[in-house]
């Protein structure tokens, strides 16, 4: 098997490349968490979904061509020039709502429907508010963050924050945890009904 074989890739996706080039958007999520989304999302119709940290908007590509017509989902970022790009792109699909926000307050101040999935791409929602978006998750539904693999432009400590956040999802009883040392690193958590990891 030739897991770089992936034939699904959007359409605007190169697109989106090349205009990340040119505004040095040095953060891009790959196509492999990409290609994970959509398959995630096409399990899951008439779904309300989440992304903390639009970008430039390329995992959107993806989560969008995974969901179907009655899906929703916003996606929030802080930096403006990044939302108006995504807006450019994405925003005449009724579908997605793009927020310029920043993520720790926009979670503290939600108070609406639960999300089927939340792909967490920015601090907040992963080592910031981990509980409160936590708790935004459905029961059966996905929390998915990428980016869990070392890399050699990380900040000091940041193995450390990354180790903290691992631990902390191990010790949650109410998600069973899939870690992938693929792409850049995957967790995949979803939400259990009854609280417990199983029986054993
Ligand atoms: C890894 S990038 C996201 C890449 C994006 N998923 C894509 O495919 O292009 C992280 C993003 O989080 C945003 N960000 C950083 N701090 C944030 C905050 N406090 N609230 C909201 N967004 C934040 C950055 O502007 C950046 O675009």
């Amino acid at each position: 098997m030739n897991d770089s074989n992936i034939l699904d890739i959007p359409i605007i996706y190169s697109e989106l490349l090349i205009r990340s080039k040119e505004i040095e958007f040095r953060m891009p999520s790959d196509i492999y968490i990409g290609t994970l989304l959509k398959s995630l999302i096409t399990s899951k119709p008439n779904s309300n979904l989440l992304e903390l940290g639009t970008g430039i908007g390329l995992s959107l590509a993806w989560m969008l061509d995974g969901m179907d017509k009655e899906s929703k989902i916003t996606t929030i970022d802080n930096d403006p020039k990044l939302t108006e790009i995504a807006i450019d792109y994405f925003g005449e699909d009724e579908r997605v709502k793009i927020v310029c926000a920043d993520g720790s307050e926009w979670i503290k101040n939600y108070n609406g429907e639960k999300f089927d999935l939340i792909f967490a791409d920015a601090w907040p929602g992963k080592y910031s508010e981990i509980d409160e978006i936590l708790d935004l998750i459905k029961v059966g539904g996905f929390y998915v963050i990428d980016d869990m693999l070392a890399r050699p432009n990380w900040p000091e400590n940041h193995q450390e924050n990354v180790n903290n956040l691992v631990a902390y999802l191990e010790s949650r009883h109410d998600f069973n945890l899939t870690k992938m040392n693929w792409s850049t690193g995957i967790i995949l958590a979803t939400k259990s009904n009854d609280g417990n990891k199983g029986f054993h």
